[in-house]
Protein backbone atom coordinates (compact mmCIF):
# COMPACT_ATOMS: atom_id res chain seq x y z
CA UNK A 1 0.00 0.00 0.00
CA UNK A 2 1.32 3.74 -0.70
CA UNK A 3 0.16 6.69 0.35
CA UNK A 4 -0.92 10.09 -1.26
CA UNK A 5 -0.65 13.08 1.10
CA UNK A 6 -2.23 16.86 -0.51
CA UNK A 7 0.24 19.91 0.25
CA UNK A 8 -0.89 21.74 -2.79
CA UNK A 9 -3.78 23.81 -2.71
CA UNK A 10 -4.41 27.49 -2.38
CA UNK A 11 -5.26 28.20 1.41
CA UNK A 12 -7.20 31.00 0.80
CA UNK A 13 -8.71 30.88 4.15
CA UNK A 14 -5.68 31.18 5.93
CA UNK A 15 -4.35 34.50 4.03
CA UNK A 16 -2.55 36.02 5.05
CA UNK A 17 0.14 33.41 6.47
CA UNK A 18 -0.82 31.49 3.03
CA UNK A 19 0.15 34.51 1.18
CA UNK A 20 3.85 33.15 1.94
CA UNK A 21 3.93 30.16 3.50
CA UNK A 22 2.28 26.34 2.82
CA UNK A 23 -0.72 25.99 5.42
CA UNK A 24 0.68 22.50 5.95
CA UNK A 25 3.78 23.62 7.34
CA UNK A 26 2.19 25.87 10.22
CA UNK A 27 3.25 24.28 13.24
CA UNK A 28 0.83 22.78 16.17
CA UNK A 29 2.17 22.53 19.00
CA UNK A 30 5.50 23.82 17.76
CA UNK A 31 5.26 20.90 14.85
CA UNK A 32 4.36 21.12 11.11
CA UNK A 33 0.50 19.82 10.76
CA UNK A 34 1.86 17.66 7.71
CA UNK A 35 3.99 15.98 10.21
CA UNK A 36 1.29 14.82 11.81
CA UNK A 37 -0.15 13.00 8.59
CA UNK A 38 3.49 11.65 7.55
CA UNK A 39 3.62 9.86 10.96
CA UNK A 40 0.13 9.07 11.27
CA UNK A 41 0.94 6.96 7.55
CA UNK A 42 4.30 5.49 8.57
CA UNK A 43 2.78 4.32 11.53
CA UNK A 44 0.83 2.29 9.52
CA UNK A 45 3.91 0.81 7.63
CA UNK A 46 3.32 2.41 4.77
CA UNK A 47 6.65 3.64 3.24
CA UNK A 48 6.05 4.94 -0.42
CA UNK A 49 4.43 8.61 0.34
CA UNK A 50 3.55 10.48 -3.11
CA UNK A 51 3.56 14.37 -2.23
CA UNK A 52 1.22 16.54 -4.04
CA UNK A 53 2.60 19.91 -3.82
CA UNK A 54 2.01 23.27 -6.01
CA UNK A 55 3.11 26.92 -5.36
CA UNK A 56 4.89 26.11 -2.25
CA UNK A 57 6.95 23.30 -3.01
CA UNK A 58 10.33 24.43 -2.24
CA UNK A 59 8.99 24.91 1.51
CA UNK A 60 7.69 21.57 1.39
CA UNK A 61 9.92 20.27 0.24
CA UNK A 62 12.89 21.43 2.16
CA UNK A 63 10.81 20.11 5.34
CA UNK A 64 10.37 16.91 4.56
CA UNK A 65 12.85 15.84 2.26
CA UNK A 66 13.42 12.78 0.36
CA UNK A 67 11.31 10.96 3.99
CA UNK A 68 14.31 9.29 5.24
CA UNK A 69 13.65 11.16 9.14
CA UNK A 70 10.47 9.03 9.33
CA UNK A 71 12.19 5.90 7.41
CA UNK A 72 9.88 6.75 4.59
CA UNK A 73 10.24 7.45 0.85
CA UNK A 74 8.70 10.47 -0.67
CA UNK A 75 8.26 11.20 -3.92
CA UNK A 76 7.11 14.57 -4.86
CA UNK A 77 4.17 15.34 -7.78
CA UNK A 78 3.59 18.61 -8.90
CA UNK A 79 0.42 19.80 -9.21
CA UNK A 80 0.66 23.38 -11.05
CA UNK A 81 -2.60 24.53 -10.57
CA UNK A 82 -4.99 23.33 -7.29
CA UNK A 83 -7.80 22.11 -9.87
CA UNK A 84 -9.16 19.69 -7.04
CA UNK A 85 -8.80 16.83 -4.77
CA UNK A 86 -9.66 14.70 -7.78
CA UNK A 87 -7.12 16.33 -9.92
CA UNK A 88 -4.61 15.49 -7.35
CA UNK A 89 -5.22 11.77 -7.61
CA UNK A 90 -5.60 11.69 -11.84
CA UNK A 91 -1.79 13.20 -11.42
CA UNK A 92 -0.72 10.59 -9.21
CA UNK A 93 -1.83 8.00 -11.81
CA UNK A 94 1.74 6.54 -12.85
CA UNK A 95 2.92 6.85 -9.50
CA UNK A 96 0.61 4.71 -7.50
CA UNK A 97 0.35 2.54 -10.38
CA UNK A 98 -1.96 -0.73 -9.54
CA UNK A 99 -1.61 0.06 -5.55
CA UNK A 100 -4.42 0.31 -3.06
CA UNK A 101 -3.59 3.79 -1.25
CA UNK A 102 -4.31 6.16 1.47
CA UNK A 103 -4.96 9.29 0.63
CA UNK A 104 -4.44 12.19 3.25
CA UNK A 105 -5.32 15.82 3.07
CA UNK A 106 -2.03 17.49 4.49
CA UNK A 107 -3.78 20.41 6.42
CA UNK A 108 -5.57 17.30 8.20
CA UNK A 109 -4.84 16.38 12.21
CA UNK A 110 -6.20 12.87 12.95
CA UNK A 111 -5.32 12.72 16.54
CA UNK A 112 -5.27 9.38 17.39
CA UNK A 113 -3.52 8.44 13.95
CA UNK A 114 -5.37 5.62 11.25
CA UNK A 115 -4.29 2.45 12.16
CA UNK A 116 -7.59 0.53 12.84
CA UNK A 117 -8.55 2.57 9.21
CA UNK A 118 -5.99 1.00 7.11
CA UNK A 119 -6.20 -2.30 9.08
CA UNK A 120 -9.92 -2.32 8.03
CA UNK A 121 -9.57 -1.88 4.68
CA UNK A 122 -6.65 -4.68 4.16
CA UNK A 123 -9.33 -7.17 6.22
CA UNK A 124 -12.06 -6.19 4.35
CA UNK A 125 -11.00 -5.25 0.43
CA UNK A 126 -13.26 -2.51 -0.43
CA UNK A 127 -12.85 -0.64 -3.33
CA UNK A 128 -12.92 2.50 -0.92
CA UNK A 129 -12.90 2.92 2.45
CA UNK A 130 -13.93 6.11 3.55
CA UNK A 131 -13.26 8.21 6.70
CA UNK A 132 -15.97 9.58 8.21
CA UNK A 133 -16.97 11.17 11.87
CA UNK A 134 -20.08 12.31 13.62
CA UNK A 135 -20.53 16.40 13.37
CA UNK A 136 -22.83 18.59 15.14
CA UNK A 137 -23.65 20.87 11.71
CA UNK A 138 -23.61 18.55 8.75
CA UNK A 139 -24.84 21.15 6.67
CA UNK A 140 -20.99 22.64 6.65
CA UNK A 141 -19.45 19.20 5.66
CA UNK A 142 -19.92 17.16 2.40
CA UNK A 143 -21.97 14.44 4.23
CA UNK A 144 -22.34 10.02 3.41
CA UNK A 145 -25.41 8.58 3.67
CA UNK A 146 -25.26 4.78 4.46
CA UNK A 147 -27.35 1.82 3.89
CA UNK A 148 -26.47 -1.96 4.86
CA UNK A 149 -22.89 -0.96 6.04
CA UNK A 150 -22.14 0.71 2.60
CA UNK A 151 -21.66 4.46 1.27
CA UNK A 152 -24.56 4.72 -1.08
CA UNK A 153 -24.53 8.92 -1.44
CA UNK A 154 -22.39 12.13 -0.71
CA UNK A 155 -23.87 15.14 -0.52
CA UNK A 156 -21.72 18.18 -0.41
CA UNK A 157 -22.96 21.01 2.07
CA UNK A 158 -26.67 19.55 2.37
CA UNK A 159 -29.39 21.02 3.79
CA UNK A 160 -31.51 18.94 4.76
CA UNK A 161 -28.15 15.96 5.82
CA UNK A 162 -29.13 12.38 5.46
CA UNK A 163 -26.91 12.24 8.27
CA UNK A 164 -24.57 13.39 10.64
CA UNK A 165 -21.63 11.82 9.25
CA UNK A 166 -18.91 13.99 7.79
CA UNK A 167 -16.34 13.01 4.90
CA UNK A 168 -12.89 13.84 6.82
CA UNK A 169 -10.24 13.81 4.28
CA UNK A 170 -8.98 10.94 4.73
CA UNK A 171 -9.54 7.85 2.12
CA UNK A 172 -8.52 4.35 0.73
CA UNK A 173 -9.03 3.55 -2.77
CA UNK A 174 -8.10 0.78 -5.27
CA UNK A 175 -7.24 1.29 -8.55
CA UNK A 176 -10.52 1.74 -9.45
CA UNK A 177 -10.56 5.30 -8.44
CA UNK A 178 -8.57 6.24 -12.09
CA UNK A 179 -11.51 5.18 -14.59
CA UNK A 180 -13.59 7.40 -11.73
CA UNK A 181 -11.57 10.51 -12.03
CA UNK A 182 -10.99 10.64 -15.58
CA UNK A 183 -14.21 10.44 -16.14
CA UNK A 184 -15.77 13.18 -13.80
CA UNK A 185 -15.96 16.76 -15.32
CA UNK A 186 -15.25 19.66 -13.22
CA UNK A 187 -17.86 21.28 -10.89
CA UNK A 188 -19.33 24.89 -10.95
CA UNK A 189 -15.97 25.71 -8.97
CA UNK A 190 -14.08 24.25 -11.88
CA UNK A 191 -12.45 21.61 -9.86
CA UNK A 192 -12.25 18.04 -10.31
CA UNK A 193 -14.09 17.45 -7.24
CA UNK A 194 -13.52 13.90 -4.85
CA UNK A 195 -17.15 13.72 -3.98
CA UNK A 196 -17.65 13.24 -7.33
CA UNK A 197 -15.59 10.44 -8.22
CA UNK A 198 -16.37 8.42 -5.01
CA UNK A 199 -19.67 9.31 -6.42
CA UNK A 200 -19.10 7.60 -9.29
CA UNK A 201 -17.40 4.64 -7.70
CA UNK A 202 -20.53 3.75 -5.94
CA UNK A 203 -22.92 4.39 -9.26
CA UNK A 204 -20.70 1.90 -11.11
CA UNK A 205 -21.12 -0.63 -8.53
CA UNK A 206 -18.11 -0.53 -6.56
CA UNK A 207 -17.84 -1.10 -2.96
CA UNK A 208 -17.33 2.09 -1.17
CA UNK A 209 -17.13 1.33 2.84
CA UNK A 210 -17.58 3.62 5.67
CA UNK A 211 -15.16 3.93 8.31
CA UNK A 212 -16.52 5.91 11.59
CA UNK A 213 -13.63 7.43 13.78
CA UNK A 214 -14.62 8.52 17.51
CA UNK A 215 -11.54 10.67 18.26
CA UNK A 216 -11.04 14.11 17.83
CA UNK A 217 -9.88 14.66 14.30
CA UNK A 218 -9.84 18.69 12.31
CA UNK A 219 -9.16 20.22 9.07
CA UNK A 220 -7.14 23.27 10.10
CA UNK A 221 -8.49 25.18 7.25
CA UNK A 222 -9.16 28.27 9.52
CA UNK A 223 -7.51 30.32 12.38
CA UNK A 224 -10.13 28.97 14.73
CA UNK A 225 -9.40 25.32 13.44
CA UNK A 226 -5.60 25.58 13.77
CA UNK A 227 -5.96 27.27 17.63
CA UNK A 228 -8.58 24.86 18.49
CA UNK A 229 -5.90 21.57 17.35
CA UNK A 230 -3.41 23.76 19.02
CA UNK A 231 -5.47 23.33 22.14
CA UNK A 232 -5.93 19.74 21.87
CA UNK A 233 -2.28 18.78 21.08
CA UNK A 234 -0.70 21.09 23.78
CA UNK A 235 -2.89 19.31 26.46
CA UNK A 236 -1.32 15.56 25.20
CA UNK A 237 2.22 16.86 25.88
CA UNK A 238 4.20 15.92 28.67
CA UNK A 239 5.93 18.63 30.74
CA UNK A 240 9.80 19.02 29.97
CA UNK A 241 12.85 22.09 30.63
CA UNK A 242 15.74 22.00 28.39
CA UNK A 243 16.14 25.38 28.52
CA UNK A 244 17.19 28.29 31.79
CA UNK A 245 13.87 29.74 33.79
CA UNK A 246 15.61 32.14 36.39
CA UNK A 247 14.66 32.21 39.91
CA UNK A 248 12.04 35.38 39.65
CA UNK A 249 9.93 33.07 36.96
CA UNK A 250 7.14 30.85 37.84
CA UNK A 251 5.66 27.96 35.55
CA UNK A 252 2.43 26.17 36.05
CA UNK A 253 0.93 23.48 34.69
CA UNK A 254 2.39 21.41 31.62
CA UNK A 255 4.93 23.38 29.71
CA UNK A 256 7.64 22.41 27.02
CA UNK A 257 11.03 24.25 27.54
CA UNK A 258 13.67 23.51 24.53
CA UNK A 259 16.87 23.91 24.49
CA UNK A 260 18.84 27.25 24.19
CA UNK A 261 15.26 29.20 25.73
CA UNK A 262 16.16 31.42 28.32
CA UNK A 263 13.04 32.50 30.26
CA UNK A 264 13.51 35.67 32.97
CA UNK A 265 11.10 37.51 35.40
CA UNK A 266 7.95 35.48 33.30
CA UNK A 267 5.17 33.55 34.36
CA UNK A 268 4.29 30.92 32.13
CA UNK A 269 0.60 28.82 32.90
CA UNK A 270 0.61 25.80 30.77
CA UNK A 271 -0.11 23.94 28.50
CA UNK A 272 2.53 26.13 26.68
CA UNK A 273 5.81 24.55 24.48
CA UNK A 274 8.65 27.07 23.74
CA UNK A 275 11.10 26.54 20.72
CA UNK A 276 14.44 26.28 20.91
CA UNK A 277 16.37 29.70 21.16
CA UNK A 278 13.38 31.61 22.12
CA UNK A 279 13.30 34.26 24.78
CA UNK A 280 10.76 35.08 26.97
CA UNK A 281 11.43 38.49 29.42
CA UNK A 282 9.02 39.89 32.03
CA UNK A 283 5.66 38.43 30.23
CA UNK A 284 3.36 36.29 30.93
CA UNK A 285 2.54 33.32 28.63
CA UNK A 286 -0.69 31.85 29.21
CA UNK A 287 -2.92 28.24 28.42
CA UNK A 288 -3.09 27.40 24.96
CA UNK A 289 0.30 29.19 23.69
CA UNK A 290 2.69 27.78 21.29
CA UNK A 291 6.04 29.91 20.74
CA UNK A 292 8.01 29.20 17.81
CA UNK A 293 11.85 28.66 17.83
CA UNK A 294 14.28 32.34 17.85
CA UNK A 295 10.94 34.48 19.20
CA UNK A 296 11.82 37.47 21.68
CA UNK A 297 8.63 38.17 23.57
CA UNK A 298 9.47 41.15 26.05
CA UNK A 299 6.93 43.14 28.34
CA UNK A 300 4.10 41.83 26.95
CA UNK A 301 0.98 39.04 27.57
CA UNK A 302 0.07 35.80 25.55
CA UNK A 303 -2.20 33.30 25.50
CA UNK A 304 -4.36 31.11 23.37
CA UNK A 305 -1.86 31.55 20.36
CA UNK A 306 0.44 30.49 17.57
CA UNK A 307 3.39 32.09 17.40
CA UNK A 308 5.93 31.63 14.37
CA UNK A 309 9.25 31.86 14.12
CA UNK A 310 11.79 34.75 14.69
CA UNK A 311 8.63 37.08 15.40
CA UNK A 312 9.78 40.22 18.10
CA UNK A 313 6.58 40.90 20.49
CA UNK A 314 7.78 43.81 23.03
CA UNK A 315 5.92 46.32 24.98
CA UNK A 316 2.45 45.59 24.45
CA UNK A 317 -0.02 46.85 26.64
CA UNK A 318 -3.25 45.04 26.19
CA UNK A 319 -2.68 40.57 26.69
CA UNK A 320 -2.59 39.24 22.95
CA UNK A 321 -5.41 36.39 22.78
CA UNK A 322 -6.68 33.92 19.96
CA UNK A 323 -3.69 35.31 17.21
CA UNK A 324 -1.38 33.61 15.06
CA UNK A 325 1.51 35.50 14.04
CA UNK A 326 3.36 34.80 11.05
CA UNK A 327 7.53 34.20 10.65
CA UNK A 328 9.73 37.08 11.43
CA UNK A 329 6.45 40.00 12.47
CA UNK A 330 7.50 42.66 14.56
CA UNK A 331 4.96 43.37 17.31
CA UNK A 332 6.24 46.60 19.34
CA UNK A 333 5.66 49.21 21.10
CA UNK A 334 7.59 52.79 19.74
CA UNK A 335 8.13 55.66 21.74
CA UNK A 336 8.79 57.84 18.27
CA UNK A 337 7.11 61.28 18.24
CA UNK A 338 4.62 61.97 17.17
CA UNK A 339 2.00 59.13 19.28
CA UNK A 340 0.52 56.74 16.23
CA UNK A 341 -0.14 53.58 15.56
CA UNK A 342 2.44 52.39 12.16
CA UNK A 343 1.56 49.33 10.29
CA UNK A 344 3.11 47.63 7.47
CA UNK A 345 0.76 44.77 6.98
CA UNK A 346 0.65 42.18 4.14
CA UNK A 347 -2.85 41.68 2.17
CA UNK A 348 -5.76 39.94 4.15
CA UNK A 349 -3.63 40.78 7.23
CA UNK A 350 -6.18 41.24 10.23
CA UNK A 351 -5.71 43.10 13.42
CA UNK A 352 -8.19 44.20 16.40
CA UNK A 353 -6.96 47.08 18.63
CA UNK A 354 -8.46 48.21 21.96
P1 LIG B 1 -8.67 22.62 0.79
O1 LIG B 1 -8.50 23.10 2.20
O2 LIG B 1 -9.99 22.08 0.43
O3 LIG B 1 -8.30 23.75 -0.25
P2 LIG B 1 -7.20 24.89 -0.20
O4 LIG B 1 -5.91 24.40 0.37
O5 LIG B 1 -7.11 25.46 -1.58
O6 LIG B 1 -7.72 25.96 0.88
P3 LIG B 1 -8.82 27.13 0.81
O7 LIG B 1 -10.16 26.45 0.70
O8 LIG B 1 -8.64 27.86 2.13
O9 LIG B 1 -8.46 28.00 -0.36
O10 LIG B 1 -7.58 21.50 0.49
C1 LIG B 1 -7.38 20.39 1.33
C2 LIG B 1 -5.94 19.91 1.21
O11 LIG B 1 -5.68 19.45 -0.10
C3 LIG B 1 -4.91 20.96 1.51
O12 LIG B 1 -3.81 20.35 2.17
C4 LIG B 1 -4.49 21.45 0.14
C5 LIG B 1 -4.64 20.21 -0.73
N1 LIG B 1 -5.04 20.45 -2.12
C6 LIG B 1 -4.18 20.05 -3.16
O13 LIG B 1 -3.08 19.54 -2.90
N2 LIG B 1 -4.58 20.24 -4.45
C7 LIG B 1 -5.78 20.80 -4.78
O14 LIG B 1 -6.08 20.94 -5.97
C8 LIG B 1 -6.65 21.21 -3.70
C9 LIG B 1 -7.98 21.84 -4.00
C10 LIG B 1 -6.23 21.01 -2.40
Amino acid sequence: MKALILSGGEGTRLRPITHTNAKQLVPVANKPILFYGLEAIVECGIKDIGMIVGQTKEEIKEACGDGSKWGARITYIEQKVPLGLAHAVKIAQDYIGDEPFVMFLGDNLIKDGIRSFVKEFKVKKPNSLILLAEVKEPQRFGVAELRRGRVIRLIEKPKDPPSNLALVGVYIFDKSIFPAVNSISPSWREELEITDAIQYLIDHNFKVHPHIITGWWKDTGRLEDMLEANRIILDTLKSKILGEVDGTSKIYGKVVIEKGVRIINSTLRGPVVIGTETRIVNSYIGPFTSIYHHVTVEDSEIEHSIILEESIIRGIGARIEDSLIGKNVNVTRSDLLPKAYRFMLGDSSQVGLI
